[in-house]
């Protein structure tokens, strides 16, 4: 049994216009400390399939299984990072960390205060830690979002465009940091980007979905291509990243075509 199953799992809401697919009946399992990226045109799906692992939405066929438990509502095992920030205002940077770490009864207070410290340098807020969120940038907001996230330690970490509204140095170094939390903690991480880039650096798997209703057209096999262990910024030069990103942008060119043409007739 996979450690997330995501078994014939579609939704469809319904709206005062009529109701609007927005993911076919699909299956994917995810095994534990993958990293898998989803890729696909916009409005495809992606962030309600996301929503749906999340507890967030609830599937309107099927069930979704997280290491033998079906799954409800939202709970603390599965952490969620959105493309907005989600930094609460009236908290410090260091107040919304310590926030995700209140669940933590691993930790006693020293190592919480330790975990808060160590959070804010992996996120680069150094020196910010009593800055109230409404008085930093949106970047700042959004590493801040991240670190909360991570100091709840969940078993699965989703994360939606976390990096979309990042500079491209802070975006680097975050995506280099989520490579070495997952080399350190095998963390079981679902990666919604638009970036195909990013998704190649980022994943041991990449899911190419289809137009809207999201179905699944591509599985692949990154570590297959890619070396699985120790990979960096500079993989991006090696011939067979560069093949497989002209392969996935292909893909996604031709999807979105036969998506125009499907929706002009
Ligand atoms: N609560 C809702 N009610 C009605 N329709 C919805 C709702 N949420 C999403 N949709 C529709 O479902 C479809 C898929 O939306 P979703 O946000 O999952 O796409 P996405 O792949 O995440 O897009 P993007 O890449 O732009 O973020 C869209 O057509 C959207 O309008
Ligand atoms: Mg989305």
């Amino acid at each position: 049994m996979a450690y997330l199953s995501i078994n014939d799992v579609s939704k469809t809401f319904s709206t005062p216009s009529g109701d609007v697919q927005a993911v076919t009946p699909l299956d994917l399992d995810v095994a534990q400390g993958e990293i898998v990226t989803f890729l696909g045109p916009s409005g495809c799906g992606k962030t309600t399939l996301m929503r749906m692992v999340g507890g967030l939405e609830t599937p309107s066929s099927g069930q979704i299984v997280l290491d033998g438990d079906t799954l409800g509502g939202p709970d603390r095992r599965r952490g969620m990072v959105f493309q907005s920030y989600a930094a609460f205002p009236w908290l410090s940077v260091a107040g919304n960390i310590r926030l995700g770490l209140k669940y933590r009864p691993d930790l006693n207070g020293t190592q919480k205060e330790a975990a808060v410290e160590r959070l804010i340098t992996l996120v680069e807020l150094d020196g910010f830690e009593n800055s109230f969120t409404n008085r930093i940038s949106g970047g700042m907001r959004q590493r801040v979002a991240i670190a909360r996230t991570l100091a709840a330690n969940p078993d699965i970490l989703l994360m939606d465009e976390p990096f979309g509204a990042l500079d491209a140095l802070t975006r680097e170094h975050l995506q280099n940091q989520l490579i070495q939390i997952n080399r350190a903690e095998q963390k079981t991480t679902i990666f919604v980007t638009h970036d195909v880039e990013e998704a190649i650096l980022l994943a041991h798997r990449i899911i190419v979905f289809s137009a809207r209703p999201a179905r699944i057209l591509e599985d692949i096999d990154v570590n297959a291509i890619l070396p699985a262990e120790g990979r960096d910024q500079q993989v991006r030069d090696l011939p067979a990243f560069l093949s497989l990103r002209r392969r996935i942008q292909d893909i996604l060119r031709n999807e979105q075509q036969r998506a125009e043409v499907a929706n002009a007739i």
